[in-house]
Parts: C-alpha cells; structure tokens; sequence
C-alpha cells in the first residue's frame, strides 16, 4: 500500500480547496491506505467504511476524535489535571460503557423533545437573519451559522443565552486540542478552556442537583435504565460538552457548504426554489455532498484485514465518510450535486453503526429551516467580492469555513 502515488494531506491549500480528486484516485488505486506520515490508515470506499462501524470490537471508538495518539506536551496535561478526565464521552467509549451513556442520553434528548423546537429554531433563525439582512454584506459563519445551532442546544440544555459566546470559544478550543498541531503555549490555553468549561457544567449541574429542573442537563442527573444506576456528576458534565461541541460546530460547517454548494451551482439553486418539496433531499445532498464530519477515528484491537489488506493491532484507522460519500460504487454519478438525490438512508454523513449520530434529527430540523431561510430573505445572494471572503477552518477531519462572507440586495431583503 506504501507503494501508493497518493499524498494525502488534509490541510494543504489544494485539499482543503478541493480533496475530491485524491479521495476518488485513493478509492480506485489504494483504498485501505497507510498514510506513514500521520501513521494513519485511510480507509476511503463505502464499503470497508461500512466494515469497519459495524465491527465496533475490533475497531475501538477509543480516541475517536484524536487523529494523532501521541501523548499532549506536558505542561497541557498539567492544565488539564485541574480538571476532570476527559473520557469516556459517547463518541469514545465501546461495548457496555457506550451502551449506558447511549440509552441514557437518548432517554432524555428524545425525538419528541426536537419536534418541539420547531418553533424556536424558526425564530432564531429570523431573530439572527434580522440582525444583518440590511447591511447587504455579511460573514454568514460569524453572524449566523455558529450561533443558530448553539442556541438552540443550549435552549435545550437549560444554559443562559448570554453563556453562549463563551460556549463557543471552549468548543473551538477543545477542537484545537483535540487536533493538537497547535504550539504548545496555544494549546495550553486551549486546555485551560475546556477546564473552564468543564466547571461551568459541573456548577451547572450541581444547581440542579440542589434545586431541581426541566431542562435536558436535569434530566441527565435522573434518567434511569431499568435497575442502573444514574450518571453521576462527573459523568453527566462530559454529555453536554459533548452536546455542545458535536451539535454546534457541524451544523455550522453543514450551513456554510450548503450554501457555497448551492450558490456554486444556480441549477440545483434555482430547482429548489422552485419546488420547496425538495428541502429535505437538498439538504442530505449537501450533508453527502461536502461532509461535515469527513473522517472519524479508530484503533485496532486486534490484527486483521480490510479490503485485502492486513492492519496490526493497535493500528489508528481514519473511517473516511467524506470519501465514502463520493463513492460511485454506491452512489451513481456521485461527484454531481443534485437536489433531488435521495440518499438519507444511505449516506454517511453521520456515521452508522451503533456511534451513529444522535443528534441527526435535531441536525436536519435546523438545515432544513436554515438554509431556505437565508435563502428567501437575502434576494440575491451571491458570494462576495473580495480577497479572504471565503476562508476554510483548518480541522484535519472536519470541512466547512471559520469565514464565509456573502452579499445581497439589501433593499430587496
Ligand atoms: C450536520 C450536523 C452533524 C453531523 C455531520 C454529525 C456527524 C456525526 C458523526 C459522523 C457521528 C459518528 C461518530 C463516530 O462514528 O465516531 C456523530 C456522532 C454523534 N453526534 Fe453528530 N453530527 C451532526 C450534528 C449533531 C448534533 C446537532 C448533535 C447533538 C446536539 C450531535 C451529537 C452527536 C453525538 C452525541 C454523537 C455520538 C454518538 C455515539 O457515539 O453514540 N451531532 N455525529
């Protein structure tokens, strides 16, 4: 596989810009890749995507979301030891661990409690646009896309609005962490925000074990499965971390490359203004399209193979959704983007298997009403003019943009 002619590099200028080519030659050439300089394998087709989240036993969940192993720089661990361990979260956790967090979870954010927001989301998202609709030009990342989701999980969390600046700034400082190519003084600082956000949930909950609630973080505090015991505080405290961070800084990509896709291609734009029915399709295209969450990771257990190749134990595996998505093997024509594609049931965009997304309904509730909205209330939107309008966040397994300026006809909107 070493043999491959492929660089792969996810935060080279090129990749970033583009990374579609490299997957589809990857796909064709090298599927199962060891990529030696991250010493990761790239696992690229849909299928051994497939094969590896339906095999949670040999392919742990551990470090889920570090692409790199090695262990962070001393002074960051220091920081980090004035708080509380970071693990197990759902998204890293196997076997009866995940399970319990899992059913927990899912007994108190249930399907109902998104239907019911409805509204709110569609409030938000007129309460945001009204903010900068007249001003004609706008970073639609910085005044719209990272707010919108946010809002409305912390609405759901039972966190004070005016916290929500603040949730942000932990949230991009865990990602750094996580990614850690930052220098170490940055991600000593990283690491003394995501202490500080640990506190904040650890008050937060500790009012609610005193004085009771409604909202979804008391319902952590009390949600049984039959004959377990609760979560305790600690435990509690990493599920809206884990919340807050999954549930904001996807749904803020997902809009931006919705809208740069759409924008890009005034075909399926203009079919979709035709015929709203179209909404929900439209926006599993964009989730397939131009991933948010492109690669998740994974460590072996035990040695084994995947599409003919061997994989020791203790292997870092990246399951590549972005790439399985553009898999002509499964989807037909796979590099067109088109509005009318039904792919819900089949596309990755949130990973499958027992890890699966739990947030998708809340997910979609939002694109679904976010982007049709901005769209009929910036007549005219196009992307701005000008240098940097449009820059890409710098996450090695996320896609989407820190900076998304666009323009509209003001007086029309
Ligand atoms: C477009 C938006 C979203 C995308 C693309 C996305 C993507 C994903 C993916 C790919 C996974 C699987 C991870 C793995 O297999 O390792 C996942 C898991 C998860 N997501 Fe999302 N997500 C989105 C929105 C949300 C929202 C809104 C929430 C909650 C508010 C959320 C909460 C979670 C949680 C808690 C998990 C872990 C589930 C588990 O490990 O059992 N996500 N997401």
């Amino acid at each position: 596989m070493n043999g491959c002619p492929v660089h792969f590099d996810p935060l080279s200028p090129e990749q970033l810009a583009d990374p579609y080519p490299l997957y589809a030659r990857m796909r064709d050439e090298c599927p199962v890749f060891h990529d030696a300089e991250h010493d990761l394998w790239i696992v690229t087709r849909y299928e051994d995507v497939m094969t590896v989240v339906r095999d949670p036993k040999t392919f742990s969940s551990e470090n889920a979301v570090r692409a790199s192993v090695q262990p962070l720089p001393a002074p960051v661990l220091a920081v980090l030891a004035e708080g509380w361990p970071l693990t197990p979260t759902l998204t890293d956790s196997d076997g009866d661990v995940h399970r319990r967090l899992r059913l927990l979870v899912s007994k108190a954010f249930t399907p109902r409690r998104v239907q019911e927001l409805e509204d709110t989301v569609r409030r938000t998202a007129d309460e945001l646009i009204d903010g900068f609709a007249g001003e004609g030009r706008a970073d639609v990342i910085d005044r719209f896309a990272w707010h919108l989701p946010l809002i409305t999980i912390a609405d759901v969390l039972g966190v004070p609005r005016e916290d929500v600046p603040l949730l942000h700034r932990w949230s991009y400082s865990w990602l750094r962490l996580m990614q850690a190519t930052d220098p170490v003084e940055d991600l000593v600082a990283c690491a003394s925000d995501v202490v500080s956000m640990q506190r904040y949930f650890m008050d937060a909950l500790g009012r609610r074990e005193r004085d009771g609630g409604s909202d979804l973080m008391a319902e952590l505090l009390t949600a049984r499965i039959a004959g377990g015991e609760p979560l305790t505080r600690v435990e509690a405290m990493r599920v809206p971390m884990n919340l807050i961070i999954a549930g904001h800084v996807t749904v803020t990509r997902a809009i931006g490359n919705g809208l740069t896709t759409l924008l890009a291609d005034p075909g399926q734009l203009e079919a979709v203004r035709r015929d709203p029915a179209l909404v929900p399709t439209m926006v599993e295209e964009i989730l397939r399209f131009e991933s948010p969450a492109q690669g998740l990771f994974r460590t072996v257990r035990e040695d084994t193979e995947l599409g003919g190749v061997g994989i020791p134990a203790g292997a870092r595996v990246m399951v590549h959704w972005g790439s399985g998505n553009r898999d002509e093997r499964v989807f037909p024509d796979a590099a067109r983007f088109d509005v009318a594609r039904d792919s819900a049931a089949s596309h990755l965009a949130f990973g499958k298997g027992v890890h699966a997304c739990l947030g998708a309904p809340l997910a979609r509730l939002q694109l679904r009403i976010a982007i049709p909205r901005l769209l009929d209330r910036l007549p005219g939107l196009r992307l701005a003019e000008g240098a940097d309008t449009a820059v890409r966040d710098t996450i090695f397994f996320a896609r989407g943009f820190k900076k998304l300026t666009l323009a509209w006809d003001a007086e029309a909107a």
